[in-house]
């Protein structure tokens, strides 16, 4: 399985999603800016593997800040990651978990707190590969035997610290016996589908059929698709879904042909603080993006552009919402708050902490 982000030798080494399927390059982040360099311009990305990353740039970050000055760079530290990307909210819950940590161990020596820190950003890394998995067995059940799964972006294993969710799912129903194969959307503009999801399956052996964006109705009505699994980036309370631009249309496209359409994410992109997905920030993107593909243009300069990196789907077009705690189903405001108050937040244990 691809290594997607990793802590070595007190660094934070990530495979460039930038540069896949065309090389296999290994980023090493050495400060916290770096890291948080990597998750803006993408080198690291998908909701799961952001809140990693961050988490391990917070370790960073307190591993070089001097030693008198700690507590005010602590600040700078979280708001520069937390300045990164707005949508996925794992960002912002990695960072919030190493923020308790270091107040816990306020007063501690700065070897401890150091080593502490480090400690609870490899945990949250080894937390989400066990996340994953546990996904993956509550969907697998979820999916038709003999089918083929569409899936829209990379909700794989590039996308969280190993397994992935979406496709988690798809690898859990073909490890317990199910045969299924995989139809990506090719997810314009950053093209997570045909880069990433097609190179990440082709390495496990799933058979993966690549199309563009404005074939998924054209299969969805055919009858050819058994269900349609993708991630997300943030969960309102209501079930509504942000997730990569153009989820949203497979869904309405999958409720009209009647063909069941799964989201699978860890209780940490739930946003239970949201009433509705119209709360959702969403983040607009360079317009380099929509205009150059791999750099080449593919439209005439000065050509106006929109890039909003998300949509929102609307909780009444989702089947299921699949957890590592469950299966939620709506109405959701009553299954997500039920499933996230069953999960007990862990830290690394500290000795002598009695809280
Ligand atoms: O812009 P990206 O590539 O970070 O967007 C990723 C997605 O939208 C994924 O579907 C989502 O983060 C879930 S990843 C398990």
């Amino acid at each position: 399985m691809v290594e997607t982000v990793q802590w070595i030798d007190n660094c934070v080494v990530l495979i460039d999603q930038t540069r896949l399927p065309l090389e296999e390059l290994y980023v090493t982040c050495r400060s916290f800016q770096e890291v948080a360099d990597a998750i803006r311009g993408m080198v690291v990305r998908g909701a799961p593997a952001i809140g990693v990353a961050a988490a391990m740039g917070v370790a960073l970050g307190v591993l070089h800040a001097p030693e008198p000055d700690l507590d005010s760079q602590f600040e700078t530290i979280c708001d520069t990651l937390a300045a990164t990307r707005p949508t996925a909210v794992n960002l912002f819950w990695a960072i919030e978990r190493m923020r308790r940590l270091y107040q816990k161990l306020r007063g501690r020596p700065v070897v401890d707190i150091r080593r502490w820190m480090i400690e609870e950003a490899r945990l949250i890394r080894e937390e989400d590969i066990a996340i994953c998995r546990a996904i993956g067995r509550h969907g697998a059940a979820l999916v038709p035997d003999g089918r083929t799964v569409l899936t829209h972006c990379n909700a794989g294993a590039l996308a969280t610290a190993g397994y992935g969710t979406a496709l988690g799912v798809i690898r859990a129903a073909i490890e317990s016996g199910k045969r299924v194969d995989v139809f990506a959307d090719e997810t314009r503009p950053f093209l997570q589908g045909a880069r990433l999801t097609v190179w990440e399956l082709q390495q496990d052996g799933i058979p993966t059929t690549l199309i563009t964006d404005n074939m998924a109705g054209h299969f969805l009505k055919s009858g050819r698709i058994g269900c349609v699994v993708v991630g997300a980036d943030r969960i309102a309370s209501n079930g509504d879904v942000a997730n990569k631009i153009g989820t949203y249309s497979v869904a309405v496209l999958a409720h009209e042909n009647n063909v069941p359409f799964f989201v699978a994410a860890p209780i940490s992109t739930l946003d239970l603080t949201l009433a509705s997905g119209d709360q959702i920030p969403i983040e607009q993107r360079a317009a380099a993006e929509v205009t150059h593909v791999f750099g080449h243009a593919v439209a005439p300069d000065g050509t106006m552009v929109e890039n909003p990196a998300f949509d929102v789907t609307p909780a009444r077009y989702v089947s299921a919402i699949i957890t590592e705690q469950g299966v939620a189903r709506a109405p959701y405001t009553e299954s997500l708050k039920r499933l996230a108050g069953a999960v007990y937040q862990k830290s690394v244990t500290v000795p002598g902490d009695t809280t």
